[in-house]
């Protein structure tokens, strides 16, 4: 059978991409708007009573979390705290293996009361990164941290991809920073904090990494994913300490945000750009020079 004519294939693969293209942006403006409708709900009715976040009959209703077990050898984990807890106390699979995307959508709903919309927007961008489908498919923890799909570079409480690969490991020395940066109360994290951490972490991974890298939309998830310890966490060094530490929910924890439609995306990024916009680093030239500085020792071609 000869070769269909390229004009064909062409066009075929145009018409595609533009239905993908348009359907995503559909979806995506979908998503906001029912985020916008939920955080009018949440102005109007009143929040979750304390002890009564995760709902009745789920892991975790009334602080009592299922028992934590250390992942075992051949258990799949990732560079997220927030998932790996989930798998240790059993909540996710406790291998961390063959999780449908749909399924993690519900549990992290129930799990640390972010809104619906919220809980579909990001797995299923992590779907599509994978280029797999949100709606049939499933994927291991590890699986999400290929590099630069949402793991990126300069993270808190991770060392680069390049200096370490397996992306799952805590490193211990950078949460301890996180542990004693808190100039709130009770030595709690601020949002000037984590800007202060962020930029820190920025400079000195672009320093070390000769293939540093940090798109705009990863700088993005970085205040994002660094956002979830003021908000879900209300930036409590107490709580925290379990949670990062040991990828474990302290004795009756409970998500600090109480909103009856969980935490919008909306309310999220005022949050998120507190954060990010705060990073001085990233405009008083620290950031840039420490680029300069690397490529300036000629380290990447000495390695
Ligand atoms: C909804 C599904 C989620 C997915 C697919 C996901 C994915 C990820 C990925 C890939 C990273 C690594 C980013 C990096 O390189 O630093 C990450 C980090 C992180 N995530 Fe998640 N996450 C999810 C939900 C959550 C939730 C619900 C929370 C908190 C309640 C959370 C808290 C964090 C934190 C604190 C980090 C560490 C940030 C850092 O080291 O800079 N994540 N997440």
């Amino acid at each position: 059978m000869s070769d269909p004519p390229f004009a064909l294939v062409a066009t075929k693969r145009l018409l595609v991409g533009l239905l993908s293209f348009l359907g995503g942006q559909l979806v995506n403006i979908l998503v906001f708007l029912v985020d916008l409708v939920l955080f009018i709900v949440n102005l109007a009715i009143p929040d979750r009573r304390i002890g009564h976040v995760v709902p009745h009959g789920h892991p975790g209703a009334g602080g009592k979390w299922p028992a934590f077990v250390p992942p075992k050898q051949g258990d799949s984990r990732c560079s997220c705290p927030a998932l790996n807890a989930m798998a240790n106390h059993g909540i996710l699979p406790h291998s961390g293996r063959n999780i449908k995307f749909k399924e993690l959508s519900a549990v992290v709903r129930q799990t640390y009361n972010f809104a619906p919309t919220f809980c579909f927007f990001v797995p299923n961008y992590a779907a599509n990164m994978l280029n797999r489908s949100y709606w049939t498919d499933s994927f291991d923890l590890a699986d999400i941290d290929a590099h630069n799909c949402i793991e990126h570079d300069g993270s808190l409480v991770r060392v680069d991809a390049i200096e370490d690969p397996d992306q799952s490991k805590i490193a211990i020395p950078l949460v301890e920073r996180v542990l004693r940066a808190g100039s709130g109360p009770n030595g709690d994290l601020t949002p000037a904090d984590l800007s202060r951490l962020l930029g820190q972490r920025r400079v000195e991974a672009k320093k070390a990494n000769g293939t540093f890298s940090l798109a705009f939309i990863h700088r993005f998830f970085g205040s994002s994913n660094a956002s979830t310890l003021l908000t879900i966490f209300g930036g409590r060094l107490q709580d925290l300490r379990t949670f990062l530490t040991e990828e474990r929910f302290p004795e009756t924890w409970e998500p600090r945000i109480r909103h009856q439609m969980g935490l919008t995306m909306m309310e999220f990024n005022n949050t998120v750009l507190k954060v990010e916009l705060g990073i001085r680093e990233e405009v008083d030239g620290t950031l840039q020079a420490a680029g300069q500085e690397r490529y300036g020792l000629g380290s990447k071609k000495a390695d």
